[in-house]
């Protein structure tokens, strides 16, 4: 089970309990800001059983006829999947000899280089598509989807086409819902009462997931058993709550910029998941943490000296893992050119465990805080509790930081121009003023 170490970090958290208090009682019994979006709050428990066996007899018929899944979504209907797929399956995984289909990642951009390299790595593969999209139509899984349903179409026809395309997507609404509905798509649900950050382990990760071989059970049963530790109503036993505590304490403090840091590359895309919770639910009303992160110890001998004499506004979190499945240990080698025969017979958890602690005390002698988020081995049931953990705590911090955690208005600002800019019915006027702006 996940424990925070919070020593290296600041020297007491108690002064956070009233607010916390009153940031659980909201959550448990969506009463705060944004109580419409915290279906997540419970979902390791009350998911829709019949969608959660669908998903995975989609998954097997997938693995069955593909050699590809293309799936296609952006932010929170991208970030999760790629994340757990990367830290259970490896960065490497469309490379590794498997009995499971690879798995490219389209619609997360607008570079045409991008999508263009997706279409000839899938070639003559057979594939199938998950278009994810709650809303519908964002525009760059909306783009995204007309080429690879041009190809499917062109490749097995509508009809075969249709038995390939999974839509992830409104269970009423939109778009995308209205032409899985027409074309017989099967189709499975993001809650209306689940925003996109926190949708991870709803079908939005879930099939994909499942498509990569991964045991959604013990997923579900980590987040589960992490969800019960989440409810427990005091700062001892809360990790969640020590976390929400810490990252506003030292906010309070003017450490203004969180790095989430982890000795694992394969962690990456978790981060990229990480810095969007924490980034799109408190960056607003010109408040929030800047969420960072770091791949250590490959980041040391790039970011390691900002870190360690830079200007002193950040703070570290750092996620260790139990053991890892080698034992690789290192060679001994009899000229010794290297000086290396000390380490000579030990394991790379040995040598990276004294790295993790050396880095951690000359960071916080540098001046820069260190919590730990001390998790399990890297597993799917580690990986489940890890993922509510920091769902849980970014509700609690958002409501803490006084901000609604569960809306991200400013997301749009960027959409209008791009529309205005590209002509869209409605946007004429927008659309002079910008280009005025723009010399054009
Ligand atoms: O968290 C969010 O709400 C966003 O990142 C969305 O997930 C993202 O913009 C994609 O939206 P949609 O699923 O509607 O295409």
């Amino acid at each position: 089970m996940i424990s925070v170490d919070f020593s290296k970090a600041v020297r007491r958290i108690d002064d956070f309990a009233a607010p916390l208090i009153q940031a659980h009682r909201w959550l448990q019994e969506a009463t705060g800001r944004g109580n419409d979006f915290v279906g997540w709050v419970n979902l390791p428990r009350d998911y829709d059983k019949e969608e959660y066996a669908r998903i995975k007899a989609a998954a097997k018929k997938i693995q069955s006829d593909s050699r590809a899944l293309v799936v296609i979504g952006i932010g929170g209907s991208y970030l999760g999947a790629r994340g757990a797929i990367d830290f259970l399956c490896s960065p490497n995984y469309n490379l590794k000899k498997k009995d499971t289909p690879n798995i490219y990642f389209a619609g997360n951009g607008l570079s045409g280089d991008y999508l263009q390299e997706i279409v000839d790595l899938v070639g003559d593969d057979d594939f199938s598509v998950n278009v994810i999209s709650k809303s519908g139509t964002t525009t760059e899984p909306a783009v995204a989807f007309r080429f690879f349903r041009e190809l499917l179409e062109k490749r097995y026809g509508r009809d075969g086409a249709a038995k390939r395309i999974y839509a992830t997507t409104d269970k009423a609404r939109g778009a995308l819902k209205s032409l899985a509905d027409a074309e017989g798509y099967e189709t499975f649900v993001v809650p209306d009462d689940v925003g996109g950050r926190y949708s991870v382990l709803t079908a939005v990760g879930l099939l994909p997931i499942a498509v990569a071989g991964v045991d959604l059970d013990a997923l579900m049963g980590g987040a589960a058993k992490m969800m019960d530790a989440c409810r427990r109503g005091n700062l001892d036993e809360n990790p969640a709550w020590q976390y929400a505590a810490v990252r506003n304490a030292l906010y309070q403090k003017g450490k203004k910029i969180e790095i989430l840091a982890a000795y694992e590359p394969a962690f990456r895309f978790m981060a990229e998941w990480w810095k969007q919770l924490y980034g799109e639910s408190e960056g607003k009303e010109s408040k929030g943490l800047f969420p960072a992160s770091v791949e250590f110890t490959a980041d040391l001998h790039s970011m390691g000296q900002y870190i360690q004499q830079g200007e002193r506004h950040l703070f570290e979190t750092v996620v260790r893992f139990g053991p890892s499945k080698s034992r690789l240990k290192v060679p001994r080698d009899e000229s010794d050119g290297d000086g290396l025969n000390f380490l000579a017979g030990r394991d790379m958890d040995y040598i990276a465990a004294q790295a993790m602690d050396g880095t951690l005390l000359a960071h916080v002698e540098g001046g820069v805080p260190n919590l730990v988020i001390q998790a399990g081995e890297k597993n799917a049931e580690t990986l489940g509790e890890l993922i509510y953990f920091f769902e849980y705590a970014c509700g609690l911090s958002g409501y803490v930081l006084n901000v609604n955690p569960f809306d991200q208005p400013g997301v749009e600002a960027y959409k209008k121009n791009m529309f205005a800019l590209l002509g869209k019915p409605g946007y004429e006027e927008l659309g002079k003023e910008l280009r005025e702006k723009l010399g054009r």
